[in-house]
């Protein structure tokens, strides 16, 4: 059976490297392509997970972790360039966003209703903390590119079932890529923006 925890900064190590993995593994394939470091997978999440605000919601199949989500306020996400400024633009202050930055369900637990879950769990946790909104980005679906599976379905529909609506924001990161012959490049990556108002 799947059973649910919540980890916060202090008893974040005992998940740290599971995570990292589970990371690194999931977000090398198409549409991210990201090739990084365990190492680096720790300096993210103890960034993330320094403000006393953020949790990540865990599921667990006996011992194994199948999936996870990070949510943090919005201010602690330091990867987008211009990020602020560009919400203010929408007349979004992002003092009042709280954000899921990664969400992942092992393949073979999907479409079981465990994301919804997690969903639940951080906009309960959003309103508890005073936030107005939930944000949250994707990487935008390019169906010239090479290494895109023939049968991919981009996860659209999945945050529009979660009744999130598209900001009309696109920005772009950069990241080291994996590229089709299997070296790596820096890239850049447009993300496309979503929001939901939290219940109060
Ligand atoms: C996207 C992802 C997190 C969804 O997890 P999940 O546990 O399968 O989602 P749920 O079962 O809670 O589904 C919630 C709703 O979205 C729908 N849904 C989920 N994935 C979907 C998909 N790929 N396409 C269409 N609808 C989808 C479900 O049918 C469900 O709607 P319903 O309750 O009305 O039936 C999972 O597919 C995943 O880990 N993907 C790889 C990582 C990723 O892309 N993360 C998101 C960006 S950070």
């Amino acid at each position: 059976m799947v059973k649910v925890e919540i980890y916060k900064r202090d008893n974040l190590p005992e998940i740290i490297d599971e995570i990292g993995i589970i990371r690194l593994n999931e977000f090398k394939k198409y549409p991210d392509l990201y090739v990084s470091t365990l190492e680096r997978q720790h300096m993210y999440f103890n960034n993330l997970l320094n403000d006393p605000r953020s949790i990540i919601t865990v599921f667990r199949d006996n011992e194994k972790i199948i999936g996870f989500c990070i949510s943090t306020p919005l201010t602690c996400y330091k990867y987008i360039p211009n990020l602020k400024e560009e919400l203010e633009k929408k007349d979004i202050n992002i003092n009042e966003c709280y954000c899921c930055t990664d969400v992942i369900i092992l393949e073979g637990y999907r479409k079981k209703g465990l994301a919804r879950k997690a969903f639940d769990i951080q906009e309960k946790h959003a309103s508890e903390n005073g936030f107005k909104k939930v944000v949250l980005f994707n990487t935008v679906d390019d169906i010239h590119h090479p290494l895109r599976p023939h049968n991919y379905v981009t996860n659209n529909v999945f945050f529009e079932q979660l009744r999130f609506k598209s900001l009309g924001l696109v920005l772009s990161m950069n990241y080291l890529t994996l590229q089709p012959d299997n070296s790596t490049k820096k890239e850049d990556h447009l993300l496309n923006f979503w929001e939901k108002e939290v219940l109060q």
